[in-house]
Parts: C-alpha cells; structure tokens; sequence
C-alpha cells in the first residue's frame, strides 16, 4: 500500500469563521443546526485533505452535543484538526465557538470527532503518514484518539448488547399517546453540483442537513413547536452518493422522553436507472435528539409515543438503549462525575475510556513540583483547587514490557504493596479491562478498607508511547458495601512505564489522592515517614527480581 500524506503538524488547523446571517438561521433567528453541520463537516474534511493530500470523504461523525445557539450577526469559529492517523482513516476534532461581536463574549457551542478516510481518485487505497505531534495538548488528543476509535468501532456491539437485554415484553399504554404514524416524514432530494465536492461526491455535512431538516419536522408534528437540535447520536456515511442521484429521505419519531424526543432518518440513493427499478443504496441512516421551548423559554413535555408496528417496537426498544448510551459518554466525556461509576452495559466502553483519559490527563498537566528524591525515586506533587495529586518516579532495570505485563496484574500486587491485604479478580472483562475486588489494611482505629477497581492496559501503539495501567473505583451491583469493611474509593491511579533501553526503563506511579490516603501523604510531605519511597522500593525489588527471572 502506498503511504502518502503530508505529515502535518497536528498545530497545523483549518478553520472557517462565518457571520450568522438570516439566510442561515431559523424562524427564531438562530443558526439552523443543518447549516452549521455542514460548515463542520466542510472544515474538517479540509483538515483532512490537509494531512492526506488527496480527497478524503466522511466515514463517520461520534455523537454531537449543540451547548449553545449562535443568534443573527454572531460569529461562528470552527477549527478542525487531525488528532490522529491510523492507517486509511483519521480522527479530526472540531471545536465550534460563538462570539458576540457587542459583548465580545465567546462561548462554546460543540466539540467533536469525525473520522475521514482517504479516497484518492482511481486509486488503490493508501496509507496515510502519521500525524507529527507538537504540544502538549496535541499530544494528549493523539493518546485519546486511539481510544475514542476503540469506542467508535465498538459502538455497534455495545448497543446490540443493550437491544438483547432491553424488555420486549413492554405493553404499550393506550392513553394519550401518540401513534408514532403521525410523524413520518417523506422528502427528496436531487443532488447537484453545489451539494458535490469537486469529484462529484455529496458532501457528508450536505446529507446532514437535509436529514435535520427532514427530522426536524417529524419532531414538529409531536410537539406542534419548532424543535430544536441538541444532539445527533453517532453515526456511518455506508456508502458514497453522488451529483445525479436521487437521494429519499424517511423520518419518523422513534420515541419520546420527558424534555425530548428522539427522530430517525434513513437515506436511500438511486440513480436515474435504479430509479425506475426502484434499487435503492442504502447510505445513511441517523438519530437525533430535539428539545422544544415555549415563549419563556421553558422546555416543553413530550407526548408518550405508541409503536403500532413491530418495527415501530423495535425502534422505540432501540431509542431507549441509544439514550443510555449517549448518557453514559456525556457523562464521562465530561468527567464531572466524581462518585463512581456504576459498571453497565452501556457505559462499559465511556468507563475505560474516562480511566485512561483521567490518566492521561494528570500525567500530562503542567506544573508538577518535585518534593522529594531519596535512593533514585523521585516524588511529585501537584496541586489545583483543593484537588492534590501525586507521582512517584522509579528508574526500573527490566524491560519496559516486563514491568507492565508485572505491574498490569493486580493480583501480584501483594508481593510489593503492604496496603493491599488480599485481592481477587471480580471480571475478566477484555484482555486489557479487569475489575478486581481489593481489601486493605485499617487505619489504627478503624475499620479496614475495600475497593472495586477497574484496571486498563494499555501497550504502546508506538515507539516513545508509554505502557499505561489506569486504575479507578466503579460500582458492582453484586458487590455492595459490607458492614466490615469501610468502602473506599479510587479517582484517578495507574502507572505510565517509558522504556528507556532495552534492559531499563522509567515507571510513573500516579494518584489523584482521596482522604484514605491523606494520612500517608500528609506524613510523607512533613518526613515523619518514609512509607511512599519504602514501598517504591519494594516495588523496584519486585520489579527486578521477577523482572529478570526469565
Ligand atoms: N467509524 C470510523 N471509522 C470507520 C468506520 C466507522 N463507522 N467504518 C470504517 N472505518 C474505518 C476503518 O476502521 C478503516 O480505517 P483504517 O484503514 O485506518 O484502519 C477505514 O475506515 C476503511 O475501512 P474499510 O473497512 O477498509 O472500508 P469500508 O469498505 O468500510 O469503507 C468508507 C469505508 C467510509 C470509505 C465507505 O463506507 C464509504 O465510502 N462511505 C461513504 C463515504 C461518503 O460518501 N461520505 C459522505 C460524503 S463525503
Ligand atoms: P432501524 O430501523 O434499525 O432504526 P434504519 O436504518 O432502517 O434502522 O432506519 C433508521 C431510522 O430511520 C429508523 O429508526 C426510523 O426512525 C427511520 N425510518 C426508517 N425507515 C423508515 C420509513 N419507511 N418511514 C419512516 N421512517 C423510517
């Protein structure tokens, strides 16, 4: 495969600003959803071609939130940027910004990830070079990227999981609900130059707005008030449509939630052959979530749907699991969550994924202090607000690998670290995702502790990447709280292991520090114990000792 690509810097934005004039805007003079799609999904394919050097087309767009509404005479920024090239395709992040030219006030209207895949004309496929990482930022975007893509790629399990566990069985109530027949939405569309990039491909972020359009009036029908976007669930471009094709739209609402309503859209393609033998392609389909607001800007009640058809069943069974899953990433996207997280179904992905983020995030914040350095480890301390954390820094000689694949085992945690008093697996989730129960010694005075902990791995998916272990408290409803123990919790831990020659490397123990470990570190900062540096040592000993026994 040819590898191509210009090898950008991931610095190296696009962006496009755009005044918000009527024309863009809707009944309420606010920048129409559609339109702004397509703005993002133009800016972000540029960043694309920028990094590829040839045409690249919109694979897929991850879930989308809307924050704010853009008004006429605003300015809208869009920047877009590869994160990260795998092979064919690529992770661009958009960030959406409005600014008030009056106020000069700026605020942030969404941020997202589409992943474009590099379709040179007539060719075979190539291989795109990887992105040159820059800053810091740019740096922690390129480490997320390869996760975001394991969530992507596993959406589709993930939510065929939920559909098997989800209740068939649900009776529908008669009442004052709505046949969800009142809703569907038939539109077309002929695509012509204007809507094609210069290949004649139509552009994703054309396809999108029609969809909102097409979608937004099946949510009108139910609300009797013009509903406006707040999210649209992620979703795949199946196949290419292009200047000439006809493209058909159907919507029809899916099902309906206290403040909102869920809108599903299918594309078919046909061209004018196909057209007359009526062959569809089948290029899309999307769900997305709308709001409705009275004149004080109130939201308002949706009414309950009812599904008259079997797949009008499916469809609302469908739509539940979907806003499970759209909760759980809000949820940890946004990483405002600081109790556990309770292990389900739908946020199992988000979960592993917040546990690397929040790793990856503390290790890569600016401002470490270093506070002490006593037999080659080192001891960082950070602090912000009133969050404190820790880093304690070892020079390891084994291979990088056998450390991790030593340290990534919790179970031989015992043999080097005198807090963990037993410790047992609970769930081999994956490979890489482990869910272990812990216990540990008590504080004179009280009563021992225990742990549910989720465990990540991660191996380099490159040279100069470290091995990471990220470690956090999750909820199991099997495992609640007992009277003999003093449930404890875990925010933020985990190791990053850098090789530093093929016998040696460095290992970074990191812990976002909760009360429960106050006390030790409280002692170590003021020298009236040693305990931190004691068992690093021990830790460097075990490390060595099994390390080498190969
Ligand atoms: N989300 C993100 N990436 C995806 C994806 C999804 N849902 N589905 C496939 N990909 C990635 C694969 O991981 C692979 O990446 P890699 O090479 O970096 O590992 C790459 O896309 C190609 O996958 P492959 O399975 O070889 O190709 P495909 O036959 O599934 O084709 C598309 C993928 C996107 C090229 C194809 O579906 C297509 O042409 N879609 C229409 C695109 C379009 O017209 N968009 C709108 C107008 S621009
Ligand atoms: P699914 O039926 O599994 O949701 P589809 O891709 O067939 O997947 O459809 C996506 C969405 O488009 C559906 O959930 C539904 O909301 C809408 N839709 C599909 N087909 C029709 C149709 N014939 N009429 C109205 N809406 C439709």
């Amino acid at each position: 495969m040819e590898r191509r690509g210009a090898a950008a810097a991931a610095g190296g934005d696009v962006c496009m600003c755009q005044t918000v004039c009527p024309a863009h805007a809707n009944h309420r003079g606010e920048l129409s959803a559609g339109e702004l799609l397509k703005w993002m999904d133009a800016t972000a394919c540029l960043a694309a071609e920028k990094h590829a050097g040839v045409s690249c087309v919109t694979a897929s767009m991850d879930d989308i939130q809307f924050e704010e509404a853009a008004r006429v005479g605003q300015i809208i920024s869009i920047k877009a940027k590869v994160n990260r090239a795998f092979k064919t395709s690529m992770e661009v992040g958009i960030t959406v910004t409005v600014q008030d030219i009056l106020t000069n006030v700026e605020k942030m209207v969404s941020v997202a990830y589409a992943t474009y895949v590099a379709k040179p004309v007539g060719d075979e496929k190539i291989e795109l070079e990887p992105v040159k990482v820059l800053s810091k930022e740019d740096h922690l975007e390129h480490t997320l990227a390869i996760e975001r893509r394991k969530i992507r790629l596993g959406y589709e399990q993930v939510f065929q999981n939920l559909m098997q566990e989800s209740n068939r069985e649900d009776t529908f109530e008669e009442g004052d609900a709505v046949s969800a027949d009142l809703t569907h939405v038939q539109s077309i569309e002929l695509v012509l130059p204007p809507h094609a990039n210069h290949h004649g491909n139509t552009f994703g972020g054309q396809i999108m707005a029609w969809m909102e359009t097409v979608a937004s009036i099946s949510a009108s029908r139910l609300c009797r008030s013009y509903p406006i976007l707040k999210s649209v669930n992620m979703f795949k471009f199946w196949g290419p449509s292009v200047v000439g094709d006809r493209l058909v739209f159907n919507a029809i609402v899916n099902n309906t939630f206290q403040n909102s309503v869920e809108v599903g859209v299918r594309v078919e393609a046909y061209n004018c052959e196909d057209w007359i033998k009526g062959r569809a392609r089948h290029i899309n389909s999307a769900f997305l979530i709308f709001i409705a607001v009275n004149d004080k800007g109130e939201q308002l009640t949706f009414p309950r749907i009812k599904p008259t058809t079997k797949d009008a069943v499916r469809r609302y069974h469908a739509a539940i699991a979907r806003s499970r899953i759209r909760l759980a990433r809000k949820c940890m996207m946004s990483a405002k969550e600081v109790k556990p997280d309770p292990w389900e179904r739908s946020n199992q992905a988000y979960i592993s994924y917040s546990n690397i983020a929040a790793l990856t995030h503390l290790a890569a914040k600016s401002g470490w202090d270093i506070t002490s350095t006593l037999d080659g480890i080192k001891i960082w301390t950070h602090e912000e607000g009133d969050v404190l954390s820790l880093k304690v820094e070892m020079k390891v000689k084994v291979p990088s690998q056998r450390a991790f694949l030593l340290l990534s085992d919790f179970t031989l945690r015992q043999q080097w670290d005198k807090h963990f008093v037993t410790c047992e697996v609970l769930q081999a989730v994956t490979e890489d995702e482990k869910i272990y129960y812990v216990t540990s010694a008590p504080i004179t005075g009280h009563k021992p502790k225990d742990f549910v902990i989720l465990v990540s791995q991660r191996q380099p998916s490159k040279p100069g990447e470290p091995y990471i272990i990220a470690v956090k408290s999750v909820t199991l409803m099997s495992v609640p709280p007992s009277s003999e123990y003093c449930r404890s919790e875990i925010f933020c831990a985990g190791f990053q292991i850098f090789s530093d020659s093929s016998s040696s490397c460095t290992v970074c123990y990191f812990n976002q520090v909760t009360s429960g470990v106050m006390p030790y570190i409280a002692a170590n900062l003021t020298g009236s114990s040693h305990s931190i540096e004691d068992t690093a040592l021990e830790c460097m000993k075990f490390l060595e000792l099994k390390g080498n026994e190969y």
